[in-house]
């Protein structure tokens, strides 16, 4: 309870603060320049009190991924003025070492104070980049239109309701027709691109903790960054480091990408299996 009295507090200030669209941007796109040229310090807004994580560990941004020049295929950001956050997808299909990575960002509306960043590769979850590139490019993930926008409660709302079911079998998760989920390589639409195929099956005594939001409601699109225990099988007793990025819209989930890390288990305990969930 007391934690969730501070982040609430911690929202506040934020939301506060001067944070529009054309920071957010700006800041996004100089995380992919950086990560291009493999140099962290043009970040726009980066300062000493911006904490950084890896795979929601601490680590040291000067020999982290960025730390690497990367020839990036495609990235995808979203940008939440309210929450002061930002989600960008980076996929990179270079043989050498092909990348499919998440970077969260909070700001306080002049600079960034967090950057969480997920590094998915070789070992991780259903991993296979170049999947996860072709399925990308087959989506639609324009702006929506003005007059057909959710709200960001409805948005967040159905990004919610899908990690509620994780822990009851009752609650009904919004999930349109067609609608595809994409974790690492693996793609559900790929059987018929026209079905519901996110409703595929779920957990239902998984609670799922420390949810946090980057809502973008142009875009209909929420991230949401989680521990979710029971994910890497070779330790089902801790929270595994995972993102879903879930476009919606008219209310009903139309895509899920995920992004989950197993931390020094390949696979996650799957030997190589492709999961369900
Ligand atoms: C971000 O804004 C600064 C000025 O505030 C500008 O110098 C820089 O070029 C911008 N970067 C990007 C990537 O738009
Ligand atoms: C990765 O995905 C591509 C595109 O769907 C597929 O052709 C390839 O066989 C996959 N590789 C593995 C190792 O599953
Ligand atoms: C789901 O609903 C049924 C029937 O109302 C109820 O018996 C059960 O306890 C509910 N389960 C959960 C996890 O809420
Ligand atoms: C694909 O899904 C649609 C909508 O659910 C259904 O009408 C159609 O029969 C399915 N096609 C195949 C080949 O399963
Ligand atoms: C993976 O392989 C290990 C070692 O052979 C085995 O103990 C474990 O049960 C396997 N896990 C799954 C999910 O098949």
């Amino acid at each position: 309870m007391l934690s969730r009295l501070l982040f609430t507090r911690s929202l506040a200030i934020s939301v506060a603060a001067e944070c529009t669209r054309t920071f957010l941007k700006n800041t996004t796109s100089s995380l992919i320049d950086a990560q291009t040229k493999g140099t962290y310090s043009g970040i726009t807004a980066l300062s000493d009190v911006t904490a950084y994580t890896e795979q929601f560990k601490q680590a040291d941004i000067r020999v982290g991924i960025l730390s690497k020049a990367l020839k990036i295929d495609t990235s995808r950001s979203i940008h939440d003025p309210v929450l002061c956050t930002t989600f960008t997808e980076i996929i990179v299909t270079d043989k050498s070492h092909p990348y499919v990575i998440g970077t969260r960002m909070e700001l306080d509306g002049s600079k960034i104070t967090k950057i969480e960043t997920l590094v998915t590769d070789q070992g991780d979850w259903a991993f296979n980049a170049t999947g996860y590139a072709y399925f990308n490019s087959i989506e639609k993930w324009d702006p929506i239109p003005e007059a057909q926008r959710d709200t960001r409660e409805v948005i967040q709302a159905a990004g919610d309701a899908y990690f509620n079911r994780f822990a009851s079998i009752n609650v009904t998760v919004p999930f349109g027709t067609p609608c595809a989920r994409l974790e690492g390589g693996a793609y559900t639409g790929g059987r018929n691109l026209t079905a519901n195929t996110c409703d595929l099956g779920l957990p239902s005594t998984t609670e799922v903790v420390e949810r946090r939001y980057v809502i973008d409601d142009e875009m209909g699109v929420v991230n949401i960054y989680l521990g979710f225990p029971g994910l890497d099988r070779a330790v089902p007793d801790e929270a595994a480091p995972d993102s879903h990025t879930f476009r919606v819209e008219k209310g009903k989930i139309r895509y899920i990408h995920t992004l989950s890390t197993c931390e020094g288990h390949p696979g996650c305990g799957m030997n190589g299996t492709i999961p369900t969930r």
